[in-house]
């Protein structure tokens, strides 16, 4: 008996080898197809504390989804160029969208994590649909709604709202969020959450940086409501910049020492709206929903 030679092995293993490449490459080539591919869309930060509801919102989507690949876009060239000078790469919604298009996913669920379909979100939308307009062959991009949008979602945040303010709170205090505020048509969407928050809780203030209400508006509410006590907490996905520097900085002109100049007492809560799991889910119940739409639900 004799041993199979080695040069005999050699041959079969070359072959397994050649054999088990051309599967893995067959098994990528299909299973994007088959895979979800998601695109998670944020403004953007470059304040690497406020990444903690990213990361949180990308966690709960992860357990939603658990089968899909995930990844992000920033709309900011602003925030994206002043990461990239950090050696953090971040792409815009158009190349994270031509990436997973490439990679061969044939439906791509991009999600918008904009508080409002303002000028962020109208750009998104164009980018989606010109994509789609140029590969209207296999692939297809479909676009998630942003926190506020539908009557449905208005009841669904103000609910979730209501739930997220510290236990510590007493009734007879307020609570301010601060907004961003546009120039664009859908700042609307402050005042109108502000109407839905009245509806449960009349200490509950809604005021923007950028928009309408402006702080000063939110202060003859507060002066109105007869309240001491103020707990400030940002209507942003993340707390970044507007809300550690415009909310809780200690400049003169941040809304804690503006309201302390009015003579409130103020408690801020610094934490991104994202931080909070059941705003999380809200997103994932945006993402659902386009999964439904799309007959791809699992
Ligand atoms: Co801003």
């Amino acid at each position: 008996m004799t041993a199979i030679s080695f040069p005999f092995w050699g041959k079969y293993f070359r072959l397994w080898t050649v054999g088990i490449l051309l599967f893995s490459f067959g098994q990528f080539a299909c299973s994007n197809a088959d895979k979800q591919g998601i695109v998670l869309v944020a403004f953007g930060t470059t304040v690497p504390e406020a990444n903690a509801a990213y990361i949180n919102i990308e966690k709960q989507v992860k357990a939603a989804f658990p089968d899909a690949v995930i990844r992000w876009a920033y709309t900011s060239s602003f925030v994206r160029k002043k990461l990239a000078k950090k050696g953090i790469d971040i792409p815009s919604p158009k190349a994270a969208i031509e990436q997973m298009h490439a990679d061969g996913f044939k439906t791509i669920y991009v999600q918008s994590l904009h508080v409002i379909p303002g000028s962020e979100f109208d750009n998104l939308a164009f980018v989606v649909d010109d994509f789609n307009d140029a590969y209207n062959d296999n692939c297809n991009v479909l676009l998630g709604d942003p926190l506020m949008y539908s009557p449905s979602d208005m009841r669904a945040l103000s609910s979730v709202v209501i739930n997220i303010i510290p236990a510590a709170r007493k009734s007879s205090e307020a609570l301010v969020l601060m907004g961003h505020g546009t120039s664009h048509a859908s700042n609307i969407y402050y005042p109108g959450l502000q109407y839905y928050l009245w509806q449960a809780d009349t200490t509950m203030f809604v005021g923007c940086v950028e928009g309408y209400p402006s702080l000063n508006e939110v202060i003859k509410s507060l002066k109105r409501s007869d309240v001491r006590k103020v707990w400030l907490m940002p209507l942003m996905i993340v707390a970044g910049d507007h809300a550690r520097n415009d909310m809780a900085g200690t400049d003169d002109d941040s809304w804690k020492s503006r309201l302390e100049k009015e003579g409130f007492s103020v408690e801020v809560v610094l934490h991104g709206l994202g931080e909070e799991n059941a705003i999380a889910l809200l997103f994932v119940d945006h993402l659902s929903k386009l999964m439904h739409q799309a007959g791809d639900i699992k």
